[in-house]
């Protein structure tokens, strides 16, 4: 718990502006962080036309991702798919003149699919971290991330420091399980207290079953959730605070120099904004 708290204030205190930004906007903002509108270094112009970019399949940009994490990916009811990513991917996939294509699996594989040459990204309300970036290199910070604990109306968790001792239901291999199923020396509460599953919309389910105490999950995303549900709220103090990128498989300079020339022209333009705005729901 000490650690994590140390953990918690350093991350607030580093993002102090932008925790305020979603704190005044009803903690659901996921501003592109002050960093990803300066230029980046590895920042260049979108690949000029003609030039044949190293993707799995000439002519398309395969984005790996997890379709259960609304607003930055879910699936129609059409069957198709919205949201954040997606639109801000199609933007991307329309300046390097390739045609986006989505395959949603679960969320690890979906990280690991670059790295195993399955896509040409991963797009997914990613965190970057350090282990990811064994694997992966990652493009411009285009939105931040807050870990929140969602729990029933009524609960007796009132803030983390109730969290010891309870079952917490978290998406297997996301930034949420391994805050929470660290050891207690490393600020977490251990495995045995934590339950992955397969994405946020079933560890939500599992929470309203009472199968789980709380639940460990990102801030947009938990607000969607409570708002699709009754009876549930989410905590006022946040977990962690998380810059969101796009991955590619480690050493595709290439790929991430044309992606990352793409980004930064719509973070530039302020069309990353104003599709994050799109989807901010009001309460
Ligand atoms: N931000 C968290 C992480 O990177 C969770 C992301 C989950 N994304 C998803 N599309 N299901 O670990």
């Amino acid at each position: 718990m000490k650690h994590m708290k140390k953990m918690l204030c350093l991350a607030l205190g580093l993002t102090m502006s932008l925790t305020l930004l979603s704190a005044c906007s009803g903690g659901g903002t996921a501003s592109p962080s002050p960093s990803a509108s300066a230029p980046s270094p590895s920042a260049s112009a979108p690949a000029p036309t003609g030039a044949v970019l190293p993707t799995i399949e000439a002519g398309k940009l395969i984005m790996s991702t997890n379709a259960a994490f609304p607003p930055y990916e879910m699936v129609t009811d059409a069957g198709g798919f919205e949201g954040i990513d997606v639109e801000i991917a199609t933007k991307i996939a329309e300046k390097l003149g390739l045609e986006l294509e989505i395959l949603d699996i679960d969320f690890t594989p979906a990280v690991n699919a670059p790295a195993e040459g399955k896509s040409d990204m991963c797009m997914a309300g990613l965190t970057v971290n350090d282990e990811r970036k064994v694997n992966l290199d990652f493009s411009t910070t285009y939105a931040t991330g807050i870990q929140v604990v969602i729990v029933p109306e009524g609960s007796e968790i009132t803030t983390i420091e109730d969290l010891d001792g309870k079952l917490i239901g978290t998406q297997a291999g996301t930034t949420g399980y391994n805050y929470c199923s660290a050891s207690p020396e490393d600020g977490g509460y251990g495995e045995d207290a934590v339950i992955a599953y397969d994405n946020g919309a079933i560890a939500v389910q599992a929470l309203l079953a009472g199968k789980v105490d709380c639940v460990v999950i990102d801030n947009m995303p938990a607000q969607e959730y409570v708002k699709a549900n009754t009876g549930l709220k989410i905590l006022d103090t946040e977990f962690a605070v998380e810059d969101y990128a796009i991955a590619v498989k480690k050493g595709n300079t290439e790929l991430l120099t044309a992606i990352d020339g793409a980004l930064d022209e719509l973070i530039a333009d302020g069309i990353v904004q104003s599709v994050v705005d799109k989807y901010i729901t009001a309460d």
